[in-house]
């Protein structure tokens, strides 16, 4: 039992048992029927009942109500398909839309077996409309397109009666272009209409279907055709000739030619065209080399060319000899237009005009002045010639040829100086010299002969050569004189040069120099010349340019006695001093120390002491010898201190006796010997006035005597020859 069937049944029992409450109080039941209801008699036969009417469901009393038969379902109660209408007191069913009643009526009661059948809609013809199908379904139908037409306004699968959908025949349309194609014909733009394609202009078919049909989706499909380009390639090449061509190889495209440099165009069409077959046409063009032929000629002048006139060809002009260049190329050319171009030389006739002008020349000339005309130069009387070339020719270039010559005046009767000579000379200018054994003496050497033709003579004075300086000698070793021979009262610079020298002392140099001016024709110079010396003595006339050289050997003086002061002494070892001042000599003196035992009369030679020996050997001896460079000026020497000196032995003296020492002071070179003495003391005994203080004033005293006379001591000095 389903929901709606036990709702039924719980009123139903609702008013059954209010049917039962009621019937004990009223009667007569049907008065109160309601009046929708009968009153109908019980089942049972025990008394009246209220029934509602069929259709009606209550207590039939107090209320009767429509049953609604509908509300348990329209495919309940009228079965598939339905719709259930209720009625007051009754139902009735509907098909759905789509199907039918079975008994063909509008509506139907369902209990007779009636039942909703489906209708076939597509059995209506042109229910879908043209160009489509029709579907029946379960209660309704759909439509679509037949295979070329196509859904408008709806979907594929469509119902017209609800979205206005209809089909509409295909159409493709016209055709789109087509690459490398072009449309020939089509008739109709529907389904499985053809549309005709042929290749395009320029182009060849190669494979492929040429026809497009429209499909049934409204496009068209194909053409597969493919079509070609047609190229023609390269166009050919011809022989002298090149072309102007955009490098279009299409049908129609065209290339033109043209005649090379050199070459031109005799005959035949210059184009070639591309056709649709891909060839060119055959170019006929025909190209010729370009002949000048002869070059033209040129007036005066002969042309170098070698027979050759193509293009490019070259000719060469040259004036002919007498002719120049008057301007002008002299080259021409063979031009592509088959023509020499224009030689622009002019050859002129050579004229080298007048001669040029020569001061006091005379001009040799004929008058013409063409190529190799010559003129000459002669000087005027009076007048000599110089340069290199007193002609010229008429040159090439139009001009004479340069000239080397001048006139110069002559200058006659040449000068002759006095004892001179000519050294060189050309016809202006004479050089003197004096001849051996005179020499110039002032003016000048040069004789030049001025533009009058007169001689200026040179001035030069020659004088017969004599030394300047004669009769020279040195008088005293000390005084210069000579003779001057001079030529003019001029005073004359003498330099005096005198440079001595010593073998002994190398360190030695003596360099002086004098100058003397002087008129005299006799002169004398004192010169300071130092002694034992070597002088080389030169006197050079200056203006004169002369010199002379005198030499002179100084001779040995005396050797100075240095300063002692005369004293005795008691000690037997006496201490002596002197003083003594230096002289350019020391290297050649030594100071000998002479001890003289004093007994009975001495004499003493001071230049040669050795002599008195003769007489008493043992009593005089040397006791020191000095060398005097090795000593200063001041000397102090103590006698007897048993030393070595210069190799002697200086002994002590004896106690008790006298002695005398006795210095010599020798300067010796070579085999000259000079010497000085000086008594230096006296030593020992008895003292004795001795008269002593001329003694440092007779140094230079050779010999020197002392006598002991009666207990005195007399000393004479003796100067020696
Ligand atoms: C009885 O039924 C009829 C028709 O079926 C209806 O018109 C009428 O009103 C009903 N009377 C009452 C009191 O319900
Ligand atoms: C008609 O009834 C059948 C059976 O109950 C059902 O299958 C079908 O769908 C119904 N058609 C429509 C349109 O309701
Ligand atoms: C297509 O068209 C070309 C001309 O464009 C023709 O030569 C060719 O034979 C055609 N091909 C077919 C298959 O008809
Ligand atoms: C080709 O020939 C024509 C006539 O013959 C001429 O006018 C044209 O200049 C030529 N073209 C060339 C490139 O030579
Ligand atoms: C040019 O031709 C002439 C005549 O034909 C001949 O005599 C001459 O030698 C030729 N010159 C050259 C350079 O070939
Ligand atoms: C031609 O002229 C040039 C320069 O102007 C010159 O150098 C050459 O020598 C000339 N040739 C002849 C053959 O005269
Ligand atoms: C030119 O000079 C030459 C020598 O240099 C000489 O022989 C000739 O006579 C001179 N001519 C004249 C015209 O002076
Ligand atoms: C002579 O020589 C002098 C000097 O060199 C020169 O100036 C002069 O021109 C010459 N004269 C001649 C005639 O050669
Ligand atoms: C001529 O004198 C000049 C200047 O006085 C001198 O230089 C030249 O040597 C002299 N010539 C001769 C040949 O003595
Ligand atoms: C001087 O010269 C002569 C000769 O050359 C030489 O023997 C002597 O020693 C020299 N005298 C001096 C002091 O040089």
């Amino acid at each position: 039992m389903d929901e709606t069937n036990r709702a039924v049944m719980v009123v139903f029992l609702l008013c059954t048992t209010a049917a039962v409450l009621t019937y004990g109080q009223i009667l007569d039941v049907c008065t109160t029927c309601h009046p929708n209801a009968t009153c109908d008699n019980k089942p049972d036969g025990s008394g009246k009942v209220c029934n509602c009417k069929f259709g009606f469901v209550g207590n039939g009393r107090t209320y009767c109500q429509d049953k609604d038969e509908c509300q348990i379902g329209a495919s309940e109660i009228c079965g598939p398909n339905t719709t259930c209408h209720n009625t007051h007191g009754s139902y009735f069913c509907r098909c759905l839309s789509g199907y039918r009643p079975s008994n063909n009526m509008e509506v139907f009661i369902p209990n007779d077996g009636t039942h909703c059948r489906d209708i076939n809609e597509c059995k209506i013809t042109g229910l879908c409309g043209p160009g489509s199908l029709c579907r029946n379904l379960m209660g309704s139908f759909d439509c679509s397109c037949q295979v070329g037409y196509q859904v408008h306004n709806g979907p594929e699968r469509f119902n017209p009666n609800i979205n206005k959908a209809y089909c509409k025949e295909v159409d493709c349309g016209l055709p789109a272009s087509v690459e490398n194609m072009v449309l020939m014909e089509v008739r109709q733009t529907t389904y499985r209409s053809e549309a005709m394609f042929e290749c395009a202009e320029g182009f060849v078919w190669r494979s492929g279907d040429n026809s497009s049909v429209c499909g049934a989706d409204g496009r068209w499909i194909g053409p597969t055709a493919v079509c070609e380009e047609i190229l023609c390639g390269d166009p050919p090449t011809l022989p002298h000739a090149g072309k102007v061509w955009n490098g279009a190889s299409t049908p129609g495209s065209t290339v033109t030619y043209f005649c090379k440099t050199g070459f031109y165009h005799s005959q035949g069409s210059n184009i070639s065209l591309c056709t649709v077959q891909g060839h060119w046409t055959d170019p006929d063009i025909s190209c010729k080399e370009v002949d000048c032929g002869v070059p033209p000629l040129i007036p005066n002048s002969i042309m170098q060319w070698d027979n050759i006139s193509t293009v490019g060809s070259q000719v060469v002009y040259q004036c002919l000899s007498g002719y120049h260049n008057g301007g002008g190329g002299n080259v021409s050319v063979c031009t592509a237009d088959g023509e020499w171009d224009e030689a622009s030389l002019h050859c002129e006739e050579i004229n080298c005009q007048r001669p040029a002008f020569i001061p006091h020349a005379e001009v040799l000339w004929d008058g013409t002045s063409h190529l190799g005309s010559v003129v000459h130069y002669r000087c005027e009387d009076g007048y000599y010639p110089r340069g290199l070339r007193n002609h010229s020719k008429c040159g090439e270039n139009g001009q004479w040829e340069d000239i080397d010559v001048w006139c110069e005046a002559k200058c006659a009767s040449v000068p002759v100086l006095e004892n001179a000579e000519v050294v060189w000379q050309n016809g202006s200018v004479m050089i003197h010299r004096c001849v051996d054994g005179y020499h110039s003496w002032r003016g000048s050497n040069l004789s030049v002969c001025d533009s009058s033709g007169v001689w200026e003579e040179a001035s030069l004075k020659c004088i017969k050569i004599k030394p300047p300086i004669n009769h020279l000698l040195v008088t005293n070793e000390k005084c210069l004189h000579w003779k001057a021979e001079k030529y003019e009262e001029d005073t004359e610079v003498y330099t005096v040069t005198y440079v001595g020298s010593r073998d002994y002392q190398m360190s030695f140099y003596d360099r002086r120099k004098q100058f003397v001016t002087s008129k005299a024709d006799q002169l004398e110079i004192c010169l300071n010349l130092l002694p034992v010396t070597n002088y080389s003595i030169t006197i050079t006339a200056v203006s004169a340019r002369f010199t002379t050289t005198i030499t002179i050997s100084t001779s040995m003086p005396v050797p100075p006695a240095p300063v002692v002061s005369f004293r005795e002494f008691q000690t037997p070892t006496p201490t002596l001093r002197l003083q003594r001042s230096r002289d350019t000599l020391d290297p050649i003196s030594l100071f000998q120390v002479f001890v003289i035992p004093v007994e009975g009369i001495m004499v003493f030679d001071c230049s040669s002491p050795a002599s008195l020996s003769k007489n008493k050997p043992s009593t005089e001896y040397i006791t020191a010898q000095i060398e005097v460079r090795h000593v200063g000026t001041e000397i102090s020497f103590t006698v007897g201190d048993g030393r070595q000196y210069g190799g002697f032995y200086n002994t002590p003296l004896e106690e008790g006796r006298n002695y005398y020492i006795i210095l010599r002071i020798v300067s010796q070179w070579k085999k000259d010997l000079k010497s000085t003495c000086v008594v230096w003391a006296k030593v020992g005994g008895v003292s004795h006035v001795l008269r002593v203080t001329a003694l440092s004033a007779v140094v230079s005293i050779a010999v020197i005597a002392i006598i002991i006379l009666g207990g005195y001591y007399l000393i004479w000095f003796f100067k020696k020859e």
